[in-house]
């Protein structure tokens, strides 16, 4: 196990010696990233002690301990998984090959874009939930609301670094734009546009969790296999923290569904809105807005770029070293639909096979979307089980895509194809409503005490780290 060096200025395990030129940029960077820390980060909480869990080793085991830290005195620095010094190349044209230390020239300006762009999306996540402790439905989660948050902040950390330490100026330059742009900001906003939505209610921030982090998951999981070592070391380790984000999201919405199946069952009625709960029909309806924009992070079917980045053996597939045999040429042909001029020149969809290198991006949604269905599928049997007669319904990939092939064309949540006017009817019914979105808005009330929940969301079924639920897991 890499023990971590909690005494150097930058907490680390990758050797960083204080006195190198690249401490003393990170250490730069660290007044600039409190500065941005205290005007993005949680607002109103600065003297919270909270009980988080923070890095102490490289293991995939005992990796963190917990302690009560102000939120500002998060363990922020730089971590890697732990070597394997014997493990060749995966994928591409280094397939066999000994992994790289650095990346070569062809490439830098590549990679440069590949790890801005991924930095970008972690500020960007602190900043759509700064207000977001003030609606906490209980300490407990108050408490997972502030881990993602702090480990958000250090995957910025993850990814500065690597700029820092492997592209010198030409890395560096990019350093100041993660600090500068601003999540849904008109000048200078986030570099893809889901983080750019603002997530104004708890119930959504749940939804982001599922579905964001899990997208953040399936990125790590395909540069963790890289050839260029370093990022897969790095993103190895922000794996270890991304799960308990997914977690957070996954058994928050089970328990928001659990609790409005409980008021149905009580009150004997499909509407829980009067008795304080949210109802399933609106649950799908929030489901329904925030899957499209982040179906549209996986990019385009066909992809030259991402094609190319696999090629020379920086990005792969998902679970490349479980999932497949081949990891070269990948000439394994997958269907997918792709917008062709029609006979009068009007743009329709046709069907077309592909090798599988060219719609890379199209394999890992696909994969993506199953995780879903499965996340999906445990709601519904939980329905089945309480005996209501309601199951959601993951909206098709075709449903208001901003990005790839569908985006000119109008489609149904189940994924039928309509016109613009029926589509801009539909809408009215398939996102939520102005007044349903008060109505969750009203419910989101901070609920702080200790062992206290709110009326819209069941407790937890155990808390943190062996701790009892009613643990005061953030003492305000
Ligand atoms: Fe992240
Ligand atoms: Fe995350």
């Amino acid at each position: 196990m890499t023990p971590i060096d909690g005494s150097s200025a930058i907490p680390n395990n990758v050797g960083l010696d204080d006195a190198s030129p690249l401490a003393k940029t990170l250490a730069r960077f660290k007044t600039d990233y409190m500065k941005w820390w205290r005007e993005c980060g949680p607002q109103g909480f600065d003297a919270a002690q909270c009980y988080l869990r923070m890095p102490v080793a490289a293991d995939a085991r005992g990796w963190a301990s917990y302690e009560y830290v102000k939120l500002a005195d998060f363990r922020w620095g730089v971590f890697q998984a732990e070597r394997a010094p014997d493990k060749p190349a995966l994928f591409g044209r280094l397939a066999g090959r000994p992994k790289l230390d650095e990346v070569p020239a062809d490439y830098r300006s590549t990679v440069i874009k590949l790890l801005t762009t991924q930095a970008d999306t972690e500020p960007a996540s602190v900043e759509q939930i700064t207000y977001l402790g003030r609606m906490a439905p209980s300490n407990y989660d108050l408490r997972n609301l502030f881990q993602i948050n702090c480990e958000e902040g250090r995957h910025l950390w993850a990814m500065v670094h690597l700029l820092c330490a492997h592209f010198g100026k030409d890395g560096e330059r990019e350093i100041e734009g993660l600090l500068q742009r601003r999540s849904g900001s008109a000048e200078k906003p986030r570099i893809l546009n889901a983080f750019n939505h603002p997530i104004e209610e708890f119930l959504s921030f749940l939804f982001w969790s599922t579905l964001a982090d899990r997208d953040g998951k399936y990125q790590l999981l395909s540069m963790s296999e890289s050839a260029f070592d370093p990022l897969a070391r790095t993103c190895k380790f922000m794996l270890f923290e991304e799960a308990h984000h997914m977690f957070v999201g996954d058994d928050g919405l089970r328990r928001v569904i659990q609790r409005t199946a409980e008021l149905m069952l009580e009150h004997d009625t499909d509407d829980v809105a009067p008795h304080g709960g949210i109802n399933l029909s609106t649950i799908q309806r929030y489901l329904n807005y925030w899957a499209p924009p982040v179906i549209d992070l996986f990019g385009s079917e066909m992809s030259q770029w991402s094609e190319d980045l696999f090629d020379a053996g920086l990005k792969g597939r998902v679970y490349e070293a479980e999932r497949y045999s081949e990891h070269v040429r990948l000439d394994e042909t997958i269907d997918l639909e792709r917008a062709v001029n029609g006979a009068a020149g009007e743009p329709r969809l046709a069907g077309e096979r592909v090798p599988m290198r060219k719609a890379i991006n199209e394999v890992a949604r696909d994969t993506y979307l199953r995780e879903i269905d499965g996340v999906i599928d445990r709601w519904n049997r939980m329905l089945a089980k309480m005996e209501i007669k309601f199951a959601f319904a993951r909206p098709s990939k075709r449903f208001n895509r901003k990005i790839g092939a569908y985006k000119d064309f109008f489609f149904t949540p189940d994924g039928r194809r309509v016109t613009r006017e029926e589509f801009e009817a539909g809408m009215k019914s398939w996102v939520p409503s102005e007044a349903e979105k008060a109505h969750v808005r009203a419910l989101m009330q901070p609920v702080h005490a200790p062992g206290k929940i709110a009326g819209w969301i069941a407790p937890p079924a155990r808390g943190i780290d062996g701790k009892p639920v009613p643990y005061e897991y953030v003492r305000l």
